[in-house]
């Protein structure tokens, strides 16, 4: 191919590459820098597939066109129609993809290389661990979107013996990949295939509720393996030092989240907790538990002579999209001297970052967001504690009931304020099925409907002059 680059000139591109995704990493480790993170990421990328397009080993250019841009425009649309609430499991489903093209890649290499008589232990024992990991992060990825999706339930699925079922398909699946690599027999690669992809469900059926986003994360960790597996098989550094990137990071990130969950990362992966939540609703159970409900104008009573209110946003914010309406309410209460922060728990929401993303996206300012770590202090100086569909981040649970699941995660301590105000629909639990004692507080009120409606409605009342 006459404009093909010759390897060191891709050597370089790669290595420019590399350094951006480096850069990039860094700039996604903060909401003020995440858009460059992200632009240093797509030029890295683009310079990466023009190398590769461009070297030597490639062929024929037909087939890659048309799936570059199949691919391109079912990407293309679902990034248009993805709801912010949904992507978990749009990341799942990514996962998966990962996973099959590990497997994919390592199976055409063994056949290619099988019919040129290049097969080798060393070669065999790559090819193994790529589909290994890559058939594990598919089915296991699979089964994380159709709980996600709630195509099947959320729960945990867990039965006797589980463990020591997946220890010993694990232990097969390995023997079998000895046994490939040393003698090569399609027999083996074949069984060990299917027993990866059968691992990677039963992996992650006892896994479910609260625990999911840990399962996501350790997913994209496996997908970097498997990548830097591939790129290993293809003898491509800069797949090789990517994957790596992606597998530390979703380590690291599985790692932090299992901290902020006060929960070990075996305890998570051994499985069995949370739920997807009861069935019970609304008024007439609250006023049966003893919680009181409170109407808008009793909130915008407090909030609108408030020294200081902290807002408490969670899943229920991204669910009801109520960012931009508190946006306009901070800007109101501002008006009228109030002191309005956010403050955001490192596991609030689906995924890591969700309530800074979406505050973000309303220009709430950063200086307005506080992590928990640096709000924590200023609730027993603050009025009013508003709770905006948050649940399992607030609840005093997590300090005080020693039987509880949630015993030990360190919590937003909203309790602390003078008045908490609820926003949520009715009475259901978090997503950790666990009830919150907070809703149970002197000082605590429920605003029952969907948080967008409830804060519209306090911004209507604050612009009517209040009460
Ligand atoms: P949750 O505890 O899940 O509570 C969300 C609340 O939002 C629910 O009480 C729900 O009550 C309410 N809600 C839902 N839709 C609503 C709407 N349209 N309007 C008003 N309220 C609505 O959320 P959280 O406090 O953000 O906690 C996150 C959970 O996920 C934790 O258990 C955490 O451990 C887990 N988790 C998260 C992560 C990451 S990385 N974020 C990682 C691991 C685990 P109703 O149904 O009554 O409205």
């Amino acid at each position: 191919m006459e404009f093909a680059l010759n390897a060191n000139h891709q050597a370089l591109a790669y290595l420019v590459s590399a350094i951006l995704f480096i850069f990039a990493l860094k700039g996604l480790t903060h909401p003020a820098t995440a858009r460059r993170g992200n632009l240093f990421g797509m030029v890295g990328m683009a310079i990466a597939i023009t190398a590769t397009l461009a070297g030597a080993e490639i062929q024929n250019y037909g087939l890659i066109v048309v799936g570059v841009s199949i691919g391109a425009l079912i990407g293309i649309v679902i990034a248009m129609r993805i709801q912010m609430t949904a992507m978990p499991q749009l990341v799942a489903a990514l996962h998966s993809f990962v996973g099959m093209a590990a497997v994919l890649v390592a199976i055409g290499t063994f056949l290619n290389k099988r019919a040129a008589d290049a097969l080798d232990p060393l070669l065999m024992g790559e090819l193994s661990a790529g589909i290994v990991i890559g058939a594990i992060t598919f089915t296991g990825s699979v089964i994380a979107f159709t709980k996600l999706q709630g195509i099947v339930s959320g729960a945990p699925i867990t039965f006797k013996g589980q463990h020591a079922l997946n220890a010993a398909i694990g232990v097969v699946t390995v023997l079998l990949a000895v046994h490939f690599a040393m003698t090569g027999s399609t027999l083996s690669l074949l069984v060990m295939t299917l027993l990866a992809f059968v691992l990677g469900g039963t992996l992650i059926i006892p896994i479910g509720g609260a625990d999911m986003p840990v399962v996501i994360s350790m997913l994209n960790s496996y997908s970097g393996w498997a990548a830097a597996a591939t790129g290993f098989t293809l003898h491509n550094n800069l797949l090789i030092i990517v994957g790596a990137l992606v597998g530390f990071s979703g380590a690291i990130l599985s790692y932090i989240m299992c901290r902020a969950m006060n929960r070990s990362i075996i305890n998570v992966v051994l499985g069995g907790f949370g739920s997807d939540g009861g069935g019970e609703s609304a008024g007439a159970v609250a006023a049966q538990k003893g919680v009181k409900s409170a109407s808008v104008d009793d909130a915008v009573y407090w909030m609108e002579d408030a020294g200081k209110v902290i807002v408490i946003p969670g899943y229920g914010m991204a669910v009801a999209q109520a960012q931009h309406a508190l946006k306009e309410m901070m800007e109101l209460l501002q008006e009228r001297g109030v002191d309005v922060k956010f403050g955001i728990h490192p596991v609030a929401g689906r995924m890591p970052g969700h309530m800074n993303v979406l505050l973000a996206e309303a220009d709430i300012p950063y200086d307005n967001v506080q992590e928990m770590d640096e709000i924590n202090s200023e609730f027993q100086n603050t009025d009013v504690a508003l709770v905006v569909g948050a649940n399992d981040v607030v609840n005093p649970a997590a300090k005080e009931d020693r039987s509880s699941p949630i015993y030990g995660m360190p919590i937003l301590e909203a309790g602390k304020a003078r008045q908490v105000y609820f926003l949520k629909r009715s009475m259901r639990p978090g997503y950790s099925g666990v009830d919150n004692l907070l809703f149970y507080k002197d000082n605590t009120s429920l605003i029952f409907g969907d948080a967008k409606d409830t804060i519209e409605g306090i911004v209507t009342a604050l612009k009517g002059g209040g009460h």
